[in-house]
């Protein structure tokens, strides 16, 4: 029997289930994966591949070719810690599962990626509702390659210290950034939009869904826009926002967000599926498909 630690499962609170992790840094324990567990990534890793050919990014397609993950077996942390030293100085460290927000930010600007160790079940492909090691490896890990936003990364962990720091709606503006940025973003290249964001690029469905349904808004990015707008989290998203390089999302993350925190606590939130006046609009979403509510 295996003396690793093994996955907490969620819990049942009064606010439903609740998966209830440690915040620890683990060892990933590689050789417990099951035969099963490295199918379910070969399956997910050949698929995503397929369906990111011309979609996602040049920077995530070309930096993930430098990792040489493969679709034989789930990659060792302690490999693919080796190429990331050398690049941009970055690790990946094993963990449970999502953790507290100071604790993940403390991570990020020390450039520490925390990676989720275990792997969605088979019946999970499709969908799954936290992050496993498949969206944070294959989704998140890439663009840790890419100089710049590596340096955005890290300077979003520190931005969240900072934010944890001034008070709790600081950090909802704060987070809202990461979801349609790091999470959900879409930049301009080659004249069309492509994909950068690990939520975006760890699904099939939203992969598709997010470049080419008529449905979503796609709206130039705008810092205090972006930090006002509500997000999905059970569904696609309503919107995208698209920016036209990673230097304009370091460039324009560079002020102190603090006089921003004060300005935005006068104005209310818009919906996630709002479109305004001053929103550079790239494509306007039919809504086709939406629920009508559910924005968090
Ligand atoms: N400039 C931000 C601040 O002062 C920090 C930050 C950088 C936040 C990059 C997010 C992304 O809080
Ligand atoms: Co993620």
């Amino acid at each position: 029997m295996s003396s690793q630690p093994r996955r907490v499962e969620s819990q049942q609170t009064d606010k439903g289930y609740v998966p209830i992790y440690t915040t620890a840094v683990v060892d990933q324990p590689w050789a417990d994966y099951t035969k099963t567990e490295h199918e379910t990534w070969a399956t997910l890793f050949r698929r995503q591949r397929d369906v990111l050919k011309g979609r996602a990014c040049r920077e995530f397609i070309d930096n993930q070719e430098r990792f040489g993950m493969t679709p034989d077996a789930i990659p060792r942390f302690e490999e693919l810690n080796e190429v990331l030293a050398k690049a941009t100085g970055w690790q990946l460290v094993g963990v449970e599962g999502l953790l507290p927000d100071l604790t993940f930010f403390d991570h990020l600007a020390n450039r520490r990626f925390p990676v989720t160790w275990w792997i969605r079940k088979p019946e999970q492909i499709d969908y799954i509702a936290e992050p496993d090691l498949f969206h944070d490896l294959f989704g998140h890990v890439p663009l840790l390659l890419e100089p710049v936003f590596a340096d955005y990364m890290q300077a979003y962990g520190r931005g969240g210290v900072k934010a944890h720091g001034i008070d709790p709606n600081a950090l909802v503006h704060l987070t809202r950034l990461y979801w349609y940025t790091v999470e959900f973003g879409l930049i301009r290249q080659d004249g069309g939009l492509r994909i950068y964001g690990s939520g975006i690029v760890s699904s099939k469905g939203e992969s598709m869904y997010s470049l080419e349904s008529p449905a979503p808004n796609r709206i130039g990015f705008d810092l205090a826009r972006i930090m006002r707008t509500r997000y999905r989290i059970d569904t696609y998203q309503k919107t995208y926002f698209v920016i036209d390089s990673f230097e304009q999302l370091i460039d324009a993350t560079r002020p102190d967000f603090t006089p921003l925190y004060r300005e935005l606590e006068a104005q209310s939130a818009i919906a996630a599926g709002d479109v305004r006046e001053g929103d550079v609009v790239v494509h306007r979403g039919t809504g086709e498909g939406w629920a009508t509510d559910g924005d968090v």
